[in-house]
């Protein structure tokens, strides 16, 4: 394998920006440099110390003045919704009924797994998406597509097998039997091979017996360091008839917890309407509340509040939730995120927010090691992007003087156009 060298301004995260200006969350070198060998980092610093430390024939990539940054995380989307997006619905159970459970259906095909499967590691790429955390449909053999094309690219691809088992059409159905050994078919499959990681998928409450959720438990019991994917809190009607179908539950996170799904593993899609019991159990557990902003607009869910989420010591992170969402683009997404805490009275700082994109990520991923920074060990999933990609941007960089501003003018206006180059495991995409 050749040795590269990325050369270019790299900036990494350490810990969670407290501030606006939280210097030491972030380490940020104007001219700096990665090594890169065998699809890792073996070393990150300035360019003069990285030039000297290179083996001989070491190729020298200069992307200078573009920023180099971990590739972006999304750990929550839906595999089978890419002709979903942009379907008009007054509110979630509307827009699942008319039209996510119908495209799902066409997933039963393999061509059409395959098909997509290629277009949406494709797109992903496109917006400097190097890891996500995916539903696929009810089908094992959507899975099987995802997985196949994700290790046909080397690429760090989380997924799942959604289990739903009741309330959506009869071909998108399994039983709890069936969702438990289909589940499992795909674990043993695909986890570990490659770079996949399989998550263990209950849809919502909604369309899972208590069955199923004691399946989905045995699985998170049998395969404890699995992350387990899940909606949770998105929507008032959901929430009103999750706790009809669970009238025991105290509310709706204690239908999970109930099922042993909740737990460090847990990646909680939404939760926008949460009680305080609610917060502090989730806390206590450890599970994520993913923020869904461009999701949660578009279909009317709500605002997530972040400010009340931190207080109570959730562990958060930020997700497309393509298709309810709008955006393949975490820069998008990150914008979208900054509005709706402008509404709920918190200013977002845009260092935060890069850093949830990346290191926030893959923190509530359990993948810190692997992804989300420029340390040294992991695994060089890069992203090069560019502050002047467009017109518009170009003139506003003009004014631009520090990280923290070239950043909130990244997500402000940047998109699919700002993502200049990817590399997955070293590799240019
Ligand atoms: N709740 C259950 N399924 C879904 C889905 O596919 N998208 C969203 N946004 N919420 C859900
Ligand atoms: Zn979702």
């Amino acid at each position: 394998m050749t040795t590269r060298l990325l050369r270019g301004r790299t900036l990494s995260f350490v810990s969670r920006p407290q501030a606006r200006d939280d210097h030491e969350s972030y380490i940020y070198e104007e001219d700096g440099a990665l090594l890169i060998e065998d699809g890792k980092i073996s070393a990150a610093g300035t360019y003069a110390d990285i030039k000297r430390t290179a083996p001989e024939g070491t190729e020298i990539i200069d992307h200078r003045p573009l920023l180099l940054m971990a590739g972006f995380i999304d750990p929550h989307i839906h595999f089978p919704q890419m002709q979903v997006t942009a379907s008009y619905a007054a509110n979630l159970l509307e827009w699942l009924n008319t039209y996510t459970f119908v495209e799902e259906q066409r997933f039963a095909d393999a061509d059409h797994c395959a098909r997509f499967a290629k277009l949406f590691f494709d797109e992903l790429l496109r917006q400097g998406t190097t890891t996500a955390a995916a539903y696929c449909s009810v089908h094992k053999g959507s899975a099987d597509a995802y997985f196949a094309e994700a290790t046909r690219r080397n690429l760090l691809m989380i997924g799942g097998k959604v289990m739903m088992d009741r309330n959506a059409p009869e071909p998108l159905t399994d039983t709890a039997q069936s969702s438990y050994d289909d589940t499992k078919a795909v674990i043993e499959s695909w986890h570990g091979k490659g770079r996949n990681h399989v998550a263990i998928t209950p849809r919502f409450a909604i369309t899972s017996t208590a069955a199923q959720l004691d399946a989905a438990g045995t699985l998170a019991r049998e395969y404890p360091d699995l992350l387990i994917q899940t909606h949770l809190s998105e929507n008032d009607a959901e929430i009103a008839y999750t706790l009809e179908l669970y009238p025991d539950a105290k509310d709706y996170t204690d239908v999970y917890a109930r099922h042993g799904l909740l737990s460090e593993k847990a990646l909680l899609g939404h939760a926008i309407h949460l009680s305080d019991r609610e917060m502090a159990v989730i806390a206590e557990a450890g599970a994520v509340a993913v923020h869904c902003p461009t999701s949660n607009l578009f279909l009317g869910s709500g605002l997530f509040d972040l400010k009340r989420i931190k207080q109570h010591g959730v562990r958060t992170a930020i997700a497309t939730d393509i298709g309810g969402g709008s955006s393949y683009s975490l820069l998008r997404t990150l914008d979208e995120a900054y509005k709706i805490q402008q509404l709920r009275g918190y200013r977002l700082p845009p260092l935060e927010n890069f850093w949830q994109a990346t290191r926030g990520n893959a923190e509530a991923l359990g993948l810190v090691e692997r992804i989300g920074t420029l340390e040294a060990g992991s695994d060089a999933d890069i992203i090069a992007l560019d502050s002047s990609a467009t017109p518009a941007m170009q003139i506003r960089r003009e004014t631009v003087s520090t990280l923290e501003e070239e950043l909130f003018l990244l997500q402000t206006l940047g998109d699919d156009r700002t993502v200049r180059q990817v590399y997955v495991a070293g590799e240019a995409v």
